[in-house]
């Protein structure tokens, strides 16, 4: 079973590399799953203009990126999305990576780190509606940093409780994915 931990957001200096570190950190300690950092930044996936709907494009996609992009996201059963949220929703950039795509989505586990003045929830909120377009299976337990309260100036303040909350989502990630593998 191999989980991506999709770094969602592809601004320079972003807060979510910190984010997605700590993920990968508490996650590749384990040994139920095999975790995979999918950093969408480094795929560069360009703004969807291609003329086919990329759910009935059979893979075949009009740019290289996004076929990079595709493959990654297709070794997966399961993913947690790193999100930051954008203007009370998800983040534009990771919004047309997801869009880009499409059957290789289909039916599979998610699960939510967020971050953001209120832990990013709203972007969480909406993620939840849109993954649900392909059959995909989230689990309840989330992660919601919040940006005064797991943050500092040097990077990451986590709570207490986060490394808790993070071993809780994983549980329930690896339990659904085995279950619907
Ligand atoms: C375009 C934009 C919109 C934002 N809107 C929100 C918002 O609605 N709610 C919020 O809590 N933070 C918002 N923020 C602040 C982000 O939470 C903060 O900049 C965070 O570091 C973004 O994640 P990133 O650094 O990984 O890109 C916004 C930031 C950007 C760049």
């Amino acid at each position: 079973m191999k989980i991506g931990i999709i770094i969602g957001s592809i601004r320079d200096d972003r807060k979510g590399a910190l984010v997605g570190s700590w993920v990968s950190g508490a996650a590749k300690a384990r040994d139920d799953a095999d975790f995979v950092v999918i950093d969408l930044k480094a795929f560069d996936v360009p703004l969807l203009t291609s003329a086919t709907v990329p759910g009935a494009a059979n893979r075949q996609y009009d740019s290289e990126a996004v076929t990079a992009w595709g493959a990654a996201i297709d070794e997966c059963d399961g993913f947690v999305f790193v999100t930051p949220e954008y203007n009370h929703s998800v983040p534009g950039g990771f919004k047309n990576a997801f869009d880009s795509i499409g059957p290789e989505w289909k039916g599979k586990t998610v699960a939510f780190v967020s971050y953001g003045a209120d832990g990013g929830v709203r972007a969480v909120e909406h993620w939840r509606q849109i993954t649900a377009n392909f059959q995909m299976h989230d689990v309840r337990a989330q992660v919601a940093l919040g940006l005064f309260t797991d943050f500092d100036e040097a990077g990451l303040a986590l709570q207490d409780r986060r490394e808790g909350e993070l071993a809780t989502l994983l549980d329930q990630l690896v339990s659904l994915t085995e279950r619907l593998c």
